[in-house]
């Protein structure tokens, strides 16, 4: 089969990683990636941020945590309240962010995180697009921290690393019934 559909089509979330980092020509591949994605008027409104202290990973989930447990949603207030890690022990966590001045940011940042995962899984690297990680950005500390730009949000965060042996995937059915239809 083509690689690139090979690479795409054998993508999952992993949720459980090894602690050995990421190399730092990996990490600029896999960002180069994104950097190369479609945006709305090319605007690029993404901005990203590495963050591969530990100390500040742990703290990211705890602050996610602790604000989950205050959502109203019952599945958002599950996560806050049951011992799931956030990152699963990722060494590196890439946030998203858009420019709030652009209409298209959230979009143009999906496409973005969407090439990293495409690239990280042909560099033989496991990914998590995350978007429970977000809820520790609601504190302002947290934001100055990890010092995301101001005018920028942050919308998802990527967990990014080599899969422990034998990690276990989520079952996944492709659901197919009623979503393509052609017109001829
Ligand atoms: C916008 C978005 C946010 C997500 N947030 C999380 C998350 O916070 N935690 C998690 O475990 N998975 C998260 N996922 C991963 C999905 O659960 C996963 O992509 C889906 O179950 C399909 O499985 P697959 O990625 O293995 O194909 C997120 C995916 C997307 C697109």
């Amino acid at each position: 089969m083509n690689l690139v559909i090979e690479t795409i089509k054998e993508r999952r979330s992993i949720r459980g990683f090894k602690p050995q980092q990421v190399s730092s020509s990996d990490l600029r591949t896999v960002l180069d990636c994104a950097l190369s994605a479609p945006s709305a008027c090319n605007k690029q409104s993404w901005h990203f941020t590495i963050i591969q202290n530990p100390e500040l990973i742990q703290y990211l989930n705890d602050t996610a945590k602790t604000n989950l447990k205050k959502s109203d949603d019952p599945l958002f207030k599950q996560y806050g309240e049951d011992d799931t890690v956030l990152l699963y022990g990722a060494p590196t966590l890439i946030m998203v962010s858009g420019d709030d001045e652009d209409y298209d940011a959230i979009i143009d940042c999906s496409a973005a995180v969407q090439n990293i995962l495409i690239a990280a899984q042909s560099l033989g690297l496991g990914t998590l697009w995350n978007g429970l990680i977000n809820f520790a950005f609601q504190n302002d500390d947290v934001k100055e921290k990890t010092a995301i730009p101001a005018g920028y949000t942050t919308y998802f965060g990527i967990a990014i690393g080599y899969a422990i042996d034998g990690v276990e995937l989520m079952k996944k059915q492709i659901l197919t019934d009623g979503v393509i239809d052609y017109i001829k």
